[in-house]
């Protein structure tokens, strides 16, 4: 019998909490009598969240003609559901950052970084409706690694590094050595994080997308995509031929042969060009 999240977070005991001011700026942005004022005093209460916002508002991706000095003028350009992602990658961030054991930690970050920008590209060179949930999906999909590295620092560290040196498949030997991997783990984060439902799917799958329910196939097989094109960079660790045969079904549940897939990926590198300065404003 697979264990469910519940269980998992049974065993694992506490996982790091959302932080409060995301779980905010959440529950504003879903409701739809909420306005720009209520949205603007939660965020304003973080400092660091509010300086993230405005260096995106006037980064490169928007191409501002005057600057956006304000958190009111910055939600009214990037619009809620922007923001909303903005908090959530803050959130991510963090927790990238306190994982793997002081181990890689920058590098954890750039993979999620550059996977989710290359999902949300793929989704868009695909004409796929969910870009958005692809870029938020993948930026989470390795969260569960941050929370092993946290629980069990001597012995994920370990095995970080055994991946790094090449000897051994991380979802292999973390099954070995804990009973669970961490796209388990990730999931059993969102669902305590109380995220929607297509982000654990998109988490929970993201090696295996053909096992994802149907409704949520094509979103997680983006997501797949995306942290191909990373390792296939070099950003993060593990080796690209590992996900073979993920990127193999993803690419048939995405409708594509190999030379289709070949020519969107030339678009999509040139898409992620032009989105990179994210890589560095967070
Ligand atoms: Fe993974
Ligand atoms: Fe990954």
């Amino acid at each position: 019998m697979p264990i469910t999240p519940q269980e998992l977070i049974a065993n694992l005991g506490d996982l790091p909490p959302l932080p409060q001011v995301a779980a905010q700026v959440l529950r504003i942005a879903a409701d739809p009598d909420s306005s720009t004022d209520d949205l603007q005093r939660v965020i304003a209460t973080d400092q660091a969240l509010t300086a993230q916002i405005l260096k995106i508002a006037n980064s490169a991706m928007f191409g501002m003609m005057r600057e956006v000095r304000t958190l009111t003028q910055a939600i009214m350009t990037l619009g809620f559901n922007t923001i909303k992602s903005v908090v959530i990658a803050s959130s991510a961030k963090n927790l990238y950052s306190r994982g793997t054991a002081g181990l890689q930690e920058r590098l954890m970050w750039e993979h999620a970084l550059y996977a989710a920008l290359a999902a949300r590209a793929y989704a868009r060179q695909l004409r796929h409706p969910r870009a958005e949930e692809a870029f938020l999906g993948a930026l989470m999909h390795d969260i569960g690694k941050s929370v092993l590295g946290l629980k069990y620092p001597e012995r994920y560290s370990q095995l970080i590094r055994s991946v790094y040196n090449g000897q051994g498949d991380g979802l292999e030997l973390e099954f070995e050595l804990f009973g669970f991997d961490h796209a388990m783990v990730g999931e059993a984060l969102l669902v305590s994080w109380n995220l929607a439902h297509a982000l654990e799917q998109a988490v929970r799958w993201h090696h295996d997308p053909s096992q994802a329910e149907p409704d949520h196939q094509a979103l997680v097989a983006l997501v797949a995509m995306g942290n191909q094109l990373a390792l296939d960079r070099g950003i993060g660790i593990g080796k690209p031929e590992t996900l073979d045969r993920t990127t193999a079904t993803a690419r048939v549940l995405l409708g594509l042969d190999t030379a289709a897939l070949a020519e969107h990926q030339e678009a999509v590198l040139q898409m992620i060009e032009l989105d990179k300065s994210l890589l560095t404003e967070f």
